[in-house]
């Protein structure tokens, strides 16, 4: 399953990308992934969101991942899509990786592959991103 956040849309396009590129037609926005009602049918979650200010997400992603009950999911894997402007900061403190990382392992679940901070200003890093989508595949095929 796939979930994004999005204020002027490059979010969505990322994560339609990853998911036809890993074969997944499940995906959600984030204010609609809110009402989801968790169960084992559920194998994984990706979840992409923007940057909007130092370690600031978008909002309707805010609230899933505070609000959500991610403990149905324990031991669900997950993996982490950001997306601003990263290029040229020798630290990546001030995205979203470490409020995500810890919100969702406290609750059990464990990250498939490491995240992806992806450059989209001023454009989207396309190679970036299918590097990615190809290796969560790869790690989905392994725990298949
Ligand atoms: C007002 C504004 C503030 C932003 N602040 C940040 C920021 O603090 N850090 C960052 O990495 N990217 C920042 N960005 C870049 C956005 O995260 C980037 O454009 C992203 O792709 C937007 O995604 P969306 O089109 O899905 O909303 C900002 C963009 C805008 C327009």
């Amino acid at each position: 399953m796939v979930i994004f956040s999005t204020i002027s849309g490059t979010t969505r396009k990322v994560a339609q990308r990853v998911a036809e590129r890993i074969g997944d037609s499940k995906i959600l926005d984030a204010r609609t992934a809110m009402t989801l009602v968790p169960n084992h049918d559920i194998r994984y979650v990706l979840l992409f969101c923007p940057t909007y200010g130092d370690e600031e997400a978008e909002e309707d992603f805010e609230t899933l991942l505070i609000s959500y009950d991610w403990s149905a999911l324990s031991g669900t894997a997950f993996a982490f899509c950001e997306l601003g402007i990263y290029t040229g900061y020798e630290d990546f403190g001030h995205g979203l990786v470490d409020m995500v990382r810890q919100t969702l392992t406290h609750h059990g679940l464990r990250e498939l592959v490491p995240p992806l901070s992806v450059d989209t200003v001023p454009i989207t890093d396309w190679a970036m991103v299918d590097v990615w989508a190809d290796l969560v595949s790869s790690r989905l095929a392994e725990t298949a």
